[in-house]
């Protein structure tokens, strides 16, 4: 029996359900019951019926699973799959900056931690950052936007608001440089260029759209372009190339590799829903805050 056949098994017999973002490994894309950008998967954790969520992503993103449904047994096969981002702020600092500034709203990224997260008034993904701030924040005198500043900014430049920010960013799309975009403009001349809005605002500028990576999934399906230049984590390409046969997907950079989100294996995978841990585990209290902050961001999913 192969590996993959044995976890279909075990699937069925636990009533377990894979989650995967669309920057895993090929092989763990394959054995995807939902595969999808942060919005997608704490929508499918949200509404899911099963009572196992094996979740292959990093860890801040388990956590979310956890806190949209707590009863349920939620596993991640590499615990120490984290994100770099997200560890760039603490629940502590999260409230020394609501001290320093205790009129304004507190807006997170959903790269945080569950206890951050806690912490805050609402939370937001790549894909509805802008209708959050938009629709969600309409009254906010000020908004404390942590931890992204390339996302703070980009949103910034779309809705004239200002936010008190945080030094964090992700270090693998902030190694996406303009100079990688204009060099491949330059051998792609049609391309259409998509861009993640944690690249650097100087990156932003150049691109065609600024999109979550759902949202590049779907302008790749529906745009009449034949050559796109993507601008986010290399993992993405193996979803475009097989969703959109015939049209080119090329790398802004070769080297904008999220090591962590390699982490997972089928191998892991296998084990982890054989012995259902690592589990995810959060104190009640925890919960109970944070779920706020991402139950008020999914009205504007
Ligand atoms: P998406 O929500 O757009 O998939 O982004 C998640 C992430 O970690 C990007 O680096
Ligand atoms: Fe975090 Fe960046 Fe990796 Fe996304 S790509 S998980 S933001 S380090």
């Amino acid at each position: 029996m192969t590996i993959q056949d044995r976890i279909k098994e075990l699937k069925q017999e636990k009533n377990a359900i894979i989650l995967v973002h669309n920057y895993q490994l090929p092989e763990v894309q394959a054995i995807a019951d939902y595969l999808g950008d942060s919005l997608g998967l704490s929508l499918q954790a949200a509404q899911t019926k099963a009572d196992l969520i094996v979740f292959c992503g990093v860890y801040f993103m388990a956590e979310t699973a956890k806190i949209l449904s707590p009863e349920k047994t939620v596993i991640i096969p590499e615990p120490g799959a984290g994100c770099p981002m997200a560890d760039t702020i603490t629940p502590r600092e999260m409230q020394e900056l609501k001290k320093q500034h205790p009129e304004a709203h507190g807006l997170c990224y959903v790269n945080t931690s569950a206890a951050v997260k806690a912490e805050c008034d609402i939370a937001c993904t790549s894909a509805n950052a802008l209708s959050v701030v938009q629709k969600g924040l309409t009254h906010a005198k000020s908004i404390i936007f942590v931890p992204d500043k390339y996302l703070a900014h980009y949103i910034s430049t779309q809705t004239g608001r200002d936010f008190i920010t945080w030094e964090g960013y992700c270090p693998v799309h902030a190694g996406i440089l303009p100079q990688h975009i204009l060099e491949k403009k330059r051998l792609h001349p049609q391309a259409e260029i998509l861009v993640h809005p944690e690249c650097r605002p100087e990156v932003a500028e150049l691109a065609d759209y600024v999109l979550s990576t759902e949202g590049m999934c779907r302008r790749a399906k529906a745009s009449p372009a034949q050559e796109f230049i993507v601008g986010t984590e290399v993992g993405i390409l193996h979803r475009l190339i097989r969703e959109n046969p015939g049209k080119q997907f090329i790398p802004a950079s070769e080297e904008a590799i999220c090591p962590d989100m390699k982490k997972i294996t089928l191998e892991k995978v296998l084990l982890s829903l054989e012995a259902e841990t690592p589990k995810v585990e959060l104190s009640k209290e925890v919960i109970s805050r944070a779920q706020k902050s991402i139950e008020r961001m999914l009205q504007f999913a």
